[in-house]
C-alpha cells in the first residue's frame, strides 16, 4: 500500500512556492508608508518580488535567500549563517519562510531550535528602536518568551475572526514584533 503511496510525487516534495507582494503585504498585516527603512526580506524568493516591488515603490529594500542570484539588492545566503548586525535594519519581513522552518525545527525530534532561537534574537536584535519584524506564520513558543518592555507582539489570524487565544498552534497568524530598547 505504502509502495503505491510512494509513487505519487507531490505526497512527498516539500512546496516552495513564491507570493505575490500583495498577498505578502496583506497577509502580514503591512502598512507601506509605516516601513521604517532599510528593508531586509529574509528567504525572500529566488525572484525577490517583494524586495522589487518595495523598491518600485521608493522602499530602500533588500533580499536573502538561499537560491537567488546575488546582485545589486538580492544576496544569496544561508539565514542560519548571515551575520545579522546590530541595530541595523528599520525592518525585516519574512513570509513563509524563517519562521515557517523555525515551526519545523521547533517540532521535530532531531530538529535544530536552539540554533533558530538563537538566530531569531540576532534578527530582533538587528532592527532599530521601534522597527519590527513581519513573519509569518507566528512562532508563539518564543513569542510569549520575549520581555514586555522590549518588545511588543501584535498577532494578525490570517483567517479574519479565527483568533481563539487558547491555541496558539491552533490556528495560523502572522506576527509583527516591534523593538523598543
Ligand atoms: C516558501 S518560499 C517563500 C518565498 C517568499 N518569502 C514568498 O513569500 O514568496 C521560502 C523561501 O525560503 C528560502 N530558504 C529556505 N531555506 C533557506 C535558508 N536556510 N536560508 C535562506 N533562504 C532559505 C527558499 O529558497 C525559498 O525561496
Amino acid at each position: 500500500m505504502f509502495g503505491g503511496l510512494r509513487t505519487i510525487n507531490q505526497l512527498f516534495e516539500i512546496p516552495c512556492h513564491e507570493y505575490t507582494p500583495e498577498l505578502q503585504i496583506r497577509l502580514l498585516g503591512i502598512e507601506l508608508s509605516q516601513l521604517q527603512e532599510p528593508i531586509l526580506n529574509i528567504g525572500a524568493g529566488k525572484e525577490g518580488k517583494l524586495v522589487r516591488f518595495l523598491r518600485e515603490n521608493g522602499c530602500e529594500a533588500y533580499g536573502i535567500d538561499k537560491f537567488c542570484e546575488t546582485d545589486g539588492y538580492m544576496h544569496r545566503a544561508d539565514w542560519l549563517s548571515f551575520s545579522f548586525e546590530a541595530n541595523t535594519w528599520g525592518t525585516v519581513i519574512s513570509h513563509m519562510a524563517f519562521s515557517n522552518h523555525f515551526r519545523h525545527h521547533h517540532l521535530r525530534r532531531d530538529g535544530q531550535p536552539r540554533q533558530y532561537a538563537e538566530k531569531y534574537m540576532e534578527i530582533l536584535h538587528s532592527i532599530k528602536h521601534a522597527g519590527s519584524f513581519y513573519y509569518a506564520p507566528g512562532l508563539p513558543f518564543i513569542e510569549d518568551l520575549l520581555p514586555a518592555e522590549q518588545f511588543a507582539v501584535r498577532r494578525t489570524p490570517v483567517i479574519p475572526g479565527k483568533d481563539d487565544q487558547s491555541s496558539w498552534f491552533g490556528y495560523p497568524y502572522a506576527a509583527q514584533v516591534t523593538v523598543y530598547r
